[in-house]
């Protein structure tokens, strides 16, 4: 049976690294809607313009376009065994079309990896946070340095920080999490799906324990 995942937390919690981690060994696609929203910004199409608007404010983009990229995306063949979702589903509105969308498929999220931590660690995992321009590779200057500074360790290619990874904006995705995405956290509590993970420890522990949570 397909295996639906949810990597759940606030913005620098860890979440896109721990998808690299896992993905593979799950054997499941990995659908992170800012990657899928920066890749659009990349290609210029008309969906990275609109998207652009709200990213650059931290604000989310709204729940039908999103909603929509998603539904256009689980129609690709690697969806087929599993999907880890990252990133998404991050209102109330977005879960309910979730489940919606699986159940139309004979699945349903299985389990919800809410991995947290303090403000003050995610604006420390913000600030220093280095991302491949090529492969989306993703550095931080005090926990996971490249070799050559400014240099991709995997492809080559040149390490630039993220637009909305400047102070501000940091401050507004927080802000933004806090009121529009946390309450999904009760949501998925009450339908007994949460695993509660301590996103305060180093990369391989979080690892550890997101493998344990996914049993
Ligand atoms: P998105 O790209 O999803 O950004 P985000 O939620 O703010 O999360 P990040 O990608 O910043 O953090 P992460 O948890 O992946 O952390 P990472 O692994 O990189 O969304 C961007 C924007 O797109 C949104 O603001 C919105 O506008 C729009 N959007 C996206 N999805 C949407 C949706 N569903 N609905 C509406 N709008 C949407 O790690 C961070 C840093 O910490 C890295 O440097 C990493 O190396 C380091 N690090 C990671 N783990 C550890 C650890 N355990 N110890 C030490 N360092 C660590
Ligand atoms: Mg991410
Ligand atoms: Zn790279």
């Amino acid at each position: 049976m397909a295996k639906y995942l949810v990597l759940f937390g606030p913005p620098g919690v860890g979440k896109g690294t721990q998808a690299e981690r896992v993905k593979d060994e799950l054997q499941i696609a990995h659908i992170a809607t800012g990657d899928l929203f920066r890749d659009n910004l990349k290609r210029e199409t008309e969906l990275g313009q609109l998207a652009k608007s709200y990213m650059d404010r931290g604000a989310l983009v709204p729940d039908e376009v999103t909603i929509g990229m998603v539904r256009a995306r689980l129609e690709e063949a690697d969806t087929q065994n599993g999907v880890l979702f990252d990133g998404f589903p991050r209102t109330v509105a977005q879960a309910e079309a979730l489940d919606q969308l699986l159940s139309e498929r004979g699945g349903r999220i299985e389990k919800v990896l809410f991995i947290h931590a303090p403000d003050s660690v995610l604006l420390d995992r913000l600030g220093n946070r280095w991302t491949c321009k090529k492969c989306g590779a993703v550095y931080n200057l005090n926990s996971k340095p490249p070799q050559v500074t400014g240099v991709c360790d995997v492809c080559g290619g040149e390490l630039y920080q993220r637009p909305d990874d400047n102070l501000e904006t940091q401050r507004k995705r927080i802000e933004v999490y806090a009121a529009q995405t946390a309450p999904l956290i009760e949501y998925f509590d009450r339908q007994g799906r949460l695993a509660r993970i301590d996103g305060q420890q180093p990369i391989e522990k979080v690892t550890a324990d997101v493998r344990a949570a996914i049993g």
